[in-house]
């Protein structure tokens, strides 16, 4: 479905059907994983890694290395390697395992692909909903066979956002809570989700109308990038430079608002 839609010829199209295999593939493996016992391990104080997430990880890594093996891969729980083409995957095998070990239903995988400097592909897979969210650059962004557009909400005041907090937000100086706070009294309201490659695509999908987040991983935000640029969205750092996945802070809006949500989080910053 997503192929026909996307129109992509030759290798990129190659490509894309194997990003929607490993996605669909990933995601029944973490679908199967909401029915066993998981045994919980921490990385930090607060960040955890399932059985699950290493499984989904083990399943796209072992996929891509088959089909495209000297194609360099980034991946969370660290199967990573160094291609030998200009083509680097990076890939958020879970994305809200906090969410997935309290068996709160918002979770994806994420699955995104660089070229050269380019991020190029994005793919991200909502399970529970059987939400297939796939973006090729300059060919548009796509939820199963629905084209994808940014909301058309014209000011901050009347807009819907979403954030999240970094695993070591309590312990940073430049952490999320006064962001969260001036925000709160700008708009309309503001969510909090627990997995930032959903909230990219969300925002592509025009159910919210920014995103903002500080300390975000290359994984978190590659395929979701893609998605919220195709579907007419805007995305920078907090300055309003360029983004790129290996920038730690992204806004991501729907363009009409990007500037006001700048301003508000330079706020007595
Ligand atoms: C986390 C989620 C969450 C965000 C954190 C991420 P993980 O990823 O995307 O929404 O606030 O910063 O680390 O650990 O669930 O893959
Ligand atoms: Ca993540
Ligand atoms: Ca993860």
């Amino acid at each position: 479905m997503i192929r026909s839609m996307l129109r992509l010829r030759g290798e990129r199209n190659d490509l894309l059907v194997l990003a929607v295999e490993a996605a669909r593939g990933a995601g029944e493996i973490l679908r199967a994983g909401m029915k066993e016992a998981l045994d919980v391990q921490y990385k930090g104080d607060i960040n955890l890694v399932t059985q699950v997430d290493l499984a989904s990880e083990r399943f796209i890594v072992d996929l891509l290395r088959s089909r495209v093996p000297d194609h360099g891969i980034l991946a969370e729980e660290g199967s990573n390697r160094e291609g030998t083409s200009a083509y680097r995957w990076l890939i958020d095998p879970l994305d809200g395992t906090t969410n997935y070990a309290h068996r709160f239903p918002f979770f994806c995988v994420s699955i995104g692909l660089q070229y050269e400097k380019d991020m190029i592909l994005g793919v991200v897979y909502d399970p529970v909903r059987d939400e297939l969210f796939a973006a090729a650059r300059g060919a548009g962004a796509w939820c199963n066979d629905r084209r994808l557009a940014v909301s058309a909400t014209p000011a901050l005041a009347t807009s819907l956002l979403v954030t999240g907090f970094a695993y070591d937000s309590r312990r940073r100086d430049n952490d999320n809570f006064r962001h969260f706070n001036n925000m709160s009294r700008a708009v309309q309201g503001v969510r909090r989700t627990g997995s930032a490659a959903l909230d990219l695509c969300y925002v592509a999908a025009g159910r919210f109308d920014g995103f903002w987040e500080l300390n975000l991983s290359p994984w978190d935000t590659a395929a979701g990038c893609v998605l919220l640029e195709e579907a007419g969205g805007r995305i920078t750092d907090f300055r309003g430079n360029p983004f790129s996945p290996y920038t730690p802070e992204l806004v991501a809006s729907n363009g009409r608002i990007h500037d006001a949500m700048l301003t508000v989080l330079n706020h007595d910053r």
